[in-house]
Parts: structure tokens; sequence; C-alpha cells
């Protein structure tokens, strides 16, 4: 079983994780530091990659190539997109694309010059099992289990959340905050599939891709990318992206 790279843009995102990890080891390189060690039993290096697009492909690109892992799994939050995608849900990667890559007219928008596509498929394997996992992941049990003091349903209420529920398609990724209404009609007018934005997937999946490497991106959903984003990212992002993160990673590591 190869080991795994687990990245995350923020520490917010990923503070349950380090606490959880036994035995890591810090290894510093291009600034970023990785922790190299075990997670449920698993051989992991966890880092936290900064914030959008470039920040994620030189940390993926350092995962795969110096590192050497088999797998990269990114967790974190996202704006929600599509109808139905509330606050406090979960959307699982099934592909990526960049939203503001544009080189037309030389290429159409979207797609990645020298590619010739614009979405990158997510592991189709990898997204199934991980289906299964984070249903499990993601129930009031194993939610009021997760470090450092879980997560209960009153919680959740007091934030005005309801129950997660999984989503499953398109993330669109790109160096933009979206957080204006008018900005976020734009972006499902222009990709009306697109269930989530955040800033950095689809350039690990890219760079995941060059490198053979299998990706799985897993997001909560902390904002609807509208006028009230600049409100709600914060508020949710110290509410439960580490919680969701670390029970949704002690199911997805030991499959
Ligand atoms: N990550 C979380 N919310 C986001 C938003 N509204 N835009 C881009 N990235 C995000």
């Amino acid at each position: 079983s190869a080991r795994i790279g687990l990245m995350a843009a923020l520490p917010e995102e990923m503070a349950a994780v380090l606490a959880a990890m036994p035995d890591e080891a810090r290894v510093t390189l291009a600034g970023r530091d990785f922790w190299v060690g075990h997670l449920h039993g698993r051989e992991v290096v966890a880092v936290l990659s900064g914030i959008g697009k470039v920040a994620a492909a030189t940390t993926t690109a350092l995962l795969a190539s110096h590192f050497g892992v088999g797998q990269v799994v990114f967790v974190g939050v996202a704006g929600g997109l599509g109808d139905g995608v509330r606050v406090g849900d979960v959307v699982l990667a099934d592909a990526l694309m960049q939203h503001d890559m544009d080189a037309s007219p030389l290429f159409p928008r979207f797609e990645l010059p020298g590619k010739g596509l614009s979405r990158l498929p997510a592991d189709p394997g990898a997204v199934a099992r991980a289906r299964v996992a984070l249903s499990a992941a993601l129930t009031p049990a194993s939610l009021a289990d997760t470090a450092p003091q879980g997560l209960q349903a009153a919680d959740l209420a007091a934030l005005g959340l309801d129950w997660p529920q999984v989503h499953q398609g398109l993330i669109v990724s790109g160096d933009r905050f979206v957080c204006t209404d008018g900005e976020c009609a734009a972006l499902r007018a222009a990709v009306p599939d697109a269930l989530a934005v955040e800033m950095e997937g689809a350039a690990v999946a890219q760079v995941c891709h060059d490198f053979g490497v299998p990706c799985l991106v897993v997001r909560t959903v902390s904002d609807r990318a509208d006028d009230a984003a600049h409100v709600d990212f914060p508020r949710f992002l110290r509410a439960v992206a580490s919680p969701y993160a670390s029970a949704m990673l002690s199911h997805l590591l030991p499959v």
C-alpha cells in the first residue's frame, strides 16, 4: 500500500489531522512543512499547500517527485455552486477544471493547451471507494467521535447547518475567491454543471495527471460563493473544516 499525500490549503483544514499523527517528522522543502508519518495505519505525508493553483501545483509536484506518494488526497472547503449544494455539505470531485484557463481563440475556453481536454477526471476507483467511505464518515456517531472535541448535532444546529449530504461531480478551481452574487452567477452560467468552486483542486489534478498519480479532492462547502461568502467562509472554516476533514480521512485512508 503506497504512501499517501494529504494536502490542505489552510491550517484550519488540517489541524485535527496533524494532531492525530502519532509519529510525524517534519521535512521542510520550498518553504513548506511536510509531515511524514502515519495516520490510521497508513504511511502519509501531510502538507499545507497554501492558497491558489501555483502553490498547490508546487506542493503536488514535490509530493509526487520527492516523497514518491502513490496517491494524493486533498481536503478543504469550497464555495457551493450547484443547486442543492448547501453550506455544510460535502463535494467529492469526479472531475476538475480550471475555470480561469482561457487561451481562446487559440484553444477552446477552459481547455488545457497541449492536453486537448479541459476536465481532468479523478481516479474512478478511488472516487467510488471514497463515496462509500464518506457516507460512513458523515454520520452523527462518526462526527461526534472526531478529535479534538467532536462535532455534535447540536453544534451543527447552532451553526444553522443541516446534516451533511455528499454530492459527486465537477469541481472548478481558479485563482479567485468568488464572493459576489454577480461573479457566482457568471460562473454558474459558464459552467452549469459545476458543483463547487475552490482555488487548488484542478491544479493538483493536473500535476497528478502529469505524474500518473491518482488524486482525490474532497471539499466541505463553507459558503455559496455569493455576497455572503466573506462572512460565511471564516465562520465555517473555524467551526467545521478541521473536524470534517479528520472524520472523512479516518474513513478514507483505510480503503
Ligand atoms: N473556497 C471556499 N469558498 C470559496 C469561494 N467562494 N471561492 C473560491 N474558493 C473558495
